[in-house]
């Protein structure tokens, strides 16, 4: 197992502030796997990722890329590293192949960006301006930018934010065909439809401070559970309870309610990636 990042006590504060932004975080990020960061706004992605990509340097802390000092690395590290950042700037009066065009020149290898501007569904538009592109379709480019040097660590932020359910697929299985491929990919984003579809590793940030890195399954073993949804109506309205799946029928409650109600559904399911994400993010980091 080789380790693309190592980060550790990472501190960062911005010029202007006087407070730190990110507050002594550590984490890895293996070769080959899809890591997400996570967390709600604010809470720092960003600013990773600006520093793993060398954007900001004045950090404390020590962080390796792939075993050597990421200080070490000079302008061959953007060769080989794939950065999609969270608020792309593009030329406007440039059409997207007039775009592509221009940042590819600024690698020594391209892929083939019309093929991939195909599979995002954006040839048909190639030769417009992007200023009169919309949000959702700037998305998609920027996606295509960031791999225009067919690179082996790629860093997305946010990548599927303002895309319709049908073009984040498209994204999320061109992200899980690069994995395929042996890319390390480093992801920030507060979808959690995104980190169950994608991410091998998460790692939660709040504020400046980050937990432990875990695996998907294991944060939901953690915190996961079992329990089962009652939708019934009461004085002409819906309410809803829910129960623990285990041992469901001795519940009392449960079963007075089946009795007693005029019941509209019952679903059984596990806590989902969005309330873990609430409970970890919303009390456990803030205090
Ligand atoms: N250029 C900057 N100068 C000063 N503060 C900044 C700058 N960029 C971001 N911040 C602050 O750093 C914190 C983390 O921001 P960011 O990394 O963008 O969070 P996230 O990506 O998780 O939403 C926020 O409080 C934000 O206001
Ligand atoms: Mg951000």
């Amino acid at each position: 197992m080789t380790n693309a990042f190592e980060v550790k006590d990472l501190m960062f504060t911005y010029p202007k502030n006087d407070k730190a932004t990110i507050k002594g975080v550590s984490f890895e990020v293996e070769e080959g796997k899809i890591f997400g960061l996570l967390g709600p706004s604010g809470a720092g992605k960003s600013t990773t990722q600006k520093i793993l990509t060398k954007l900001l340097d004045k950090y404390e802390g020590s962080i390796t890329y792939f075993g050597k000092d990421l200080k070490s690395y000079q302008k061959e590290f953007y060769e080989e590293v794939g950065v999609g950042f969270e608020m792309p700037v593009h030329f406007n009066k440039l059409t997207a192949m007039e775009n592509l065009q221009y940042f590819a020149g600024l690698y020594k290898k391209n892929i083939d960006y019309v093929d991939l501007l195909t599979k995002v569904g954006l040839f048909e538009a190639r030769n417009q301006n992007v200023g009169e592109y919309s949000k959702g379709m700037k998305v998609r480019l920027n996606f295509v930018r960031a791999l225009l040097n067919d690179p082996k660590m790629i860093f997305l932020d946010e990548p599927t934010a303002g895309l319709d359910p049908k073009n984040a697929k498209i994204l999320k299985d061109l992200i899980l065909g690069y994995k395929k491929q042996g890319k390390t990919i480093f992801i920030t984003t507060h979808l959690m439809g995104d980190v169950e579809q994608l991410c091998d590793h998460v790692v939660f940030i709040t504020g400046g401070i980050i937990g432990e890195t875990s695996t998907v399954r294991d944060l939901k073993m953690k915190y996961g559970k079992k329990e089962v949804k009652v939708e019934y109506v009461e004085n002409d309205q819906l309410l809803e309870v829910v129960f623990p799946l285990q041992n469901i029928g001795k519940d009392e409650a449960f079963l007075k309610l089946l009795e007693s109600k005029t019941i509209e559904t019952i679903h059984s399911g596990e806590t989902t990636l969005e309330d873990i994400f609430i409970k970890v993010t919303g009390d456990e980091f803030h205090g």
